[in-house]
């Protein structure tokens, strides 16, 4: 039996509705100290973490942040939870809980990805993230009545049961210990566990950690990877990440300089669940190469492993498949 196909959200909507309402927020703060309260948070970020206290402490932090970073972590999480919805074409999530979820760019990517509305709850022990998340939310009908709780992630951590958790850039700020209680909290909470991390070879290897231990708690890994056994890259030779277009902000530009209209949030994830799961029989896991009447694809197969195929003219219809592909996507194309 088929399973009905996903009601796919207002994606550009939902995406231009977080854009103007992060806009509004820095209306009437001057640009010069919304830029230096984002170098300040870059610099902390360099710094060590984990930390002892939230590194959010107040309104210009948090402003900062969602103006500076929400946009690049919610496009990473939406392109995550596309490959999901992929790979469980008949479900929608009927409720959401985001951990860590600070501002909440992982609520608004989760209405982005499956139209309608559900239970929302968003995590955090950084309250200012909460109440600018709360602020930002009320823009979006599709967030109404989300909750926005403090908590702390540790080993009392205790979730609700739901259907989806997602754990957006987070991990990166934990202890191992804490880590570690975080993914068997998801696991125990949620039918699906959807985890989104810098896609730097540290990010990786905290996703493969996790991806470990979800796996060993029976889930299937859904997406990115074709199949739910070992990783085939070898430890310390390269690391699965993937890359999101991201509009850049007149804020964007001043710390950043340049004039470049977009730039690419590289990111990693791995999308696992306790359903049965259809997964992409290989995944394009770099940027294909288009030379002249052929293109080279990096591929992750189902066998487990990696490799990379030539797709010429003469392959037709599947050489103009090819021509299209992106980084991430799912290969061969779905039908249809
Ligand atoms: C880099 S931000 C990511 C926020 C959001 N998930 C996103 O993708 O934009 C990390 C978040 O994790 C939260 N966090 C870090 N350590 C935490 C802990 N031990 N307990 C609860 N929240 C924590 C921070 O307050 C912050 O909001």
């Amino acid at each position: 039996m088929n399973a009905p196909a996903r009601l796919p959200a207002d994606r550009p909507a939902v995406a231009g509705t977080l854009r103007s309402a992060l806009a509004a927020l820095l209306d009437g703060l001057p640009p010069r100290q919304a830029a230096q309260a984002v170098e300040r948070l870059i610099a902390t970020y360099r710094g060590a973490t984990p930390t002892e206290a939230p590194i959010l402490r107040d309104r210009a932090d948090v402003a900062a942040y969602a103006a500076y970073r929400m946009p690049a972590t919610f496009e990473a999480v939406r392109s995550a939870l596309e490959a999901f919805a992929d790979a469980v074409p008949g479900w929608t999530p009927g409720g959401h809980v985001d951990v860590g979820g600070g501002t909440g760019a992982a609520a608004w990517a989760v209405s982005a990805t499956w139209d309608g509305t559900r239970p929302v709850t968003v995590l955090d022990w950084a309250e200012p993230a909460l109440a600018l998340g709360r602020e930002l939310a009320a823009a979006h009908p599709a967030l109404d009545g989300a909750r926005w709780q403090r908590s702390r992630i540790g080993p009392a951590l205790a979730l609700d049961s739901t259907d989806l958790v997602t754990v957006s850039y987070v991990l990166n700020e934990l202890t191992a210990a804490d880590r570690a209680a975080l993914v068997d909290a998801a696991a125990g909470a949620a039918q699906a566990v959807v985890i989104v991390e810098p896609g730097t070879p540290d990010g990786y290897a905290r996703l493969v950690e996790a991806r470990d231990r979800l796996v060993s708690a029976g889930f299937r890994v859904a997406a990115p990877c074709p199949h739910s056994a070992a990783c085939p890259i070898v430890p310390g030779t390269d690391w699965c990440h993937f890359s999101a277009r991201v509009s850049r902000s007149s804020l964007h530009r001043q710390v950043k300089g340049g004039s470049l209209a977009y730039e690419d949030e590289k990111f990693g994830y791995v999308a696992a669940t306790r359903r049965e799961v259809a997964p992409a029989p290989a995944r394009v896991v770099r940027k294909p190469q288009i030379r002249k009447g052929q293109v080279l694809l990096d591929l992750c197969e189902k066998d487990p492993s990696l490799s990379r195929t030539t797709v010429t003219k003469r392959h037709g219809d599947l050489y103009r498949a090819a021509r299209d592909a992106d980084w991430g996507d799912a290969w061969p194309p779905a039908a249809g």
